[in-house]
């Protein structure tokens, strides 16, 4: 028995082609949190997705979703998971309402009307609920895809690129639907090559890059630990002597030779200091901004490093 709701040990997958597409991940994922992948296109992202979802084996190493070993309970690992994939494929004259109900039914669950139109109306979907699939804009489909996959009341929930072609209107809003599930105790992974999603809705996030995990950390720790702010000042000329409290701080000089970074530690007084030195020493500057770091700065930092 462990405390970890998804265990993954030395999971790989080569794909018929020799493609290695996961190489020995290993990743634990705890109930009830947000987990988010964050990684390039190509990545791994979607197969590792796939693997857990049941859709397709892996080659090498062990996966236990609660406690239950994935390749001897795959029907039973399956009926506990919904799945939102990356691509729509809705062209059907079928209504709304029958896909949603037809797909509760696939999972040999009884007919419950008032969970699914519970369901719909949280999605937004209840006036859309006898409109034709084929008539769905692009947003509306992607509910009805959200719709689908909790229909049979997954407990867990893995959303592959849920904001893929999505306007900011609708992300907004199913980060509002992921929080809710999350409220609700529903475990949820979701992949995205939006730093911003992952900045704003996980609790946890891994950073995968050619098949293998390449940091695992609690978000709020690794916006801490690595998330240094900078302080950028821009001159009208040219930088040709750096004064000496700059050389104090970790700094950068840019190519046109007219902003200087300054790497900041945590003390929040840093910044009162440089600015009264920078007046002190009569240094005319056009402009300063403190650029804090994100996700995408450390995300961009690590595949540098590995590389
Ligand atoms: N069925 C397949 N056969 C061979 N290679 C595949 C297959 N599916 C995906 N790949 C390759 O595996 C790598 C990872 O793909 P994928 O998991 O879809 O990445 P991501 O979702 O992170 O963009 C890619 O190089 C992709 O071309
Ligand atoms: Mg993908």
């Amino acid at each position: 028995m462990s405390n970890n709701y998804i265990e993954i040990k030395e999971v790989s997958k080569i794909y018929n082609n020799d493609f290695v597409a996961l190489q020995n991940i290993n990743l634990n994922i705890k109930k009830g949190e947000i987990f988010a992948l964050l990684g390039p296109n190509g990545a791994g992202k979607s197969t590792l997705i796939n693997v857990l979802c049941g859709l397709t084996h892996h080659s090498s190493g062990t996966i236990f979703i609660d406690n239950l070993d994935i390749s001897q309970n795959r029907k039973k690992i399956k009926s506990m998971i919904g799945l939102v994939p990356q691509e729509l494929h809705l062209e059907s004259f079928e209504t709304v309402l029958d896909n949603v109900n037809y797909s509760r039914g696939l999972w040999g669950k009884e007919k419950n009307e008032k969970y699914i139109f519970n369901l719909l109306e949280k999605l937004n979907l209840d006036s859309k609920k006898n409109n034709l699939l084929m008539q769905l804009s692009g947003g509306m489909k992607r509910r009805v895809l959200i719709a689908k996959a909790l229909s049979h009341q997954p407990i867990i929930l893995f959303l592959d690129e849920p904001s893929a072609g999505v306007d900011i209107e609708l992300r907004k809003e199913m980060w509002k639907i992921i929080y809710n599930l999350k409220k609700e105790g529903v475990t949820i992974i979701l992949t995205t090559h939006y730093i911003e999603e992952a900045e704003e809705i996980a609790d946890r996030v891994a950073f995968i890059n050619d098949g293998k995990i390449i940091l695992v950390e609690d978000k709020k720790t690794l916006l801490n630990k690595l998330g240094n702010n900078k302080l950028v000042f821009t001159f009208n000329k040219l930088i040709n002597k750096i004064p000496s409290f700059i050389k104090e701080y970790p700094h950068k000089i840019n190519k046109d030779k007219n902003t200087i970074e300054i790497l900041l530690s945590k003390d929040k007084r840093e910044v009162s200091e440089i600015l009264l030195n920078i007046k002190k020493s009569n240094i005319d500057y056009l402009d300063f901004t403190i650029k804090k770091r994100s996700l995408e700065g450390i995300f961009v930092d690590f595949i540098k490093k590995k590389k």
